[in-house]
């Protein structure tokens, strides 16, 4: 039987180097060579909905002028954008037991409260924050409490502004904290108003220029520096410290560390959970 790899153009070493090249410039992902079966078959998909026959008319398009607007499919081709809710639940636990109270306590006497899910995928992580918010603070929406969502990928994005979830997704949430959260309409749950009402959502790529004008309390940035190479998952480690206030949480991934210059930055306070040792950001 003829699986999907076996009727796949095939590409040449030449295309596959300037594929990766452009992967890696743009998001610090690297595709070593092992990956090439890889990328062919998550670009095969690509080339037929282009009506493609071969990768190098799809180099020549990524050439072109068209060749901007193209690399974002091939961004989001390339991504892993496996996550779950509440997903290494210690997080979540940690961030309603240590770091929340001081922030209530702080967005109840007027203060500005912000938390990051900085590779959110399709939204998982960020809702299991805003729940993890509200159950402590019912009333967030009438502060000045938000919860950025971003990814790189625009269609990831696209699916978490949605809030939309299939039936067998939503399952860690259990039973209570579902009803309270989401509606139901036949097999999907969507995130109700009051959820979405903390959350804002957004394409942002972290190797680039951010455009934030104040510090984040709490940074998610979980199971993405393990596909970076060391130099964009170190320099990526040094731009947090630098948006993270002083008595902030930074989640890391459970197979990730701090590693690099950044490291005398940040002290550990938790499993994969981190805090800045010298104020470099401004408190509040
Ligand atoms: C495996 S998912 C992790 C999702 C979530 N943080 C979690 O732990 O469940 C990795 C995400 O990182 C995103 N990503 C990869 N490179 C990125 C970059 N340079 N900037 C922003 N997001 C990126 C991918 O699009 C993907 O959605």
């Amino acid at each position: 039987m003829l699986t999907a790899q076996d009727t796949a153009p095939a590409m040449t070493a030449a295309q596959f180097g300037k594929l990766s090249q452009i992967v890696h410039s743009d998001t610090g992902i690297v595709l070593s060579e092992a990956k090439r079966g890889l990328l062919v078959a998550r670009l095969s998909k690509r080339l037929r909905a282009l009506n493609m026959a071969d990768f190098g008319a799809y180099c020549t398009l990524l050439d072109s002028d068209r060749g901007k607007e193209e690399r974002r499919h091939l961004l989001s081709a390339i991504t892993t954008n496996v996550t779950a809710f509440f997903r290494e639940g210690h997080h979540f636990d940690a961030l309603a037991r240590d770091v929340l109270p001081q922030l209530i306590a702080r967005a109840k006497a007027g203060g500005r409260v912000r938390l990051w899910s900085a590779a959110c995928s399709s939204g998982e992580e960020a809702y299991s924050m805003a729940m993890t918010v509200l159950d402590a603070f019912p009333d967030a929406a009438q502060h000045d409490v938000l919860i950025l969502a971003t990814d790189i990928d625009p269609e990831v994005v696209a699916r978490a502004e949605s809030g939309v979830y299939p039936t067998d997704t939503i399952a860690a949430i259990g039973g209570q904290r579902l009803r309270k959260y989401f509606d139901q309409q036949g097999d999907s749950f969507t995130a109700k108003p009051a959820l979405k009402a903390i959350m804002r959502f957004g394409e942002l790529n972290l190797h680039q220029p951010w455009p934030f004008s104040g510090t984040f309390d709490v940074i998610f940035c979980r199971n993405v520096v393990i596909y970076f190479d060391t130099d964009m998952r170190r320099s990526l480690w040094q731009r947090f410290a630098t948006v993270l206030s002083s008595d902030g949480a930074l989640f890391i991934g459970h197979s990730e560390r701090v590693d690099g210059p950044a490291a005398q930055q940040f002290r550990i306070t938790g499993a994969t959970q981190y805090q800045l040792v010298t104020p470099t950001s401004p408190s509040h």
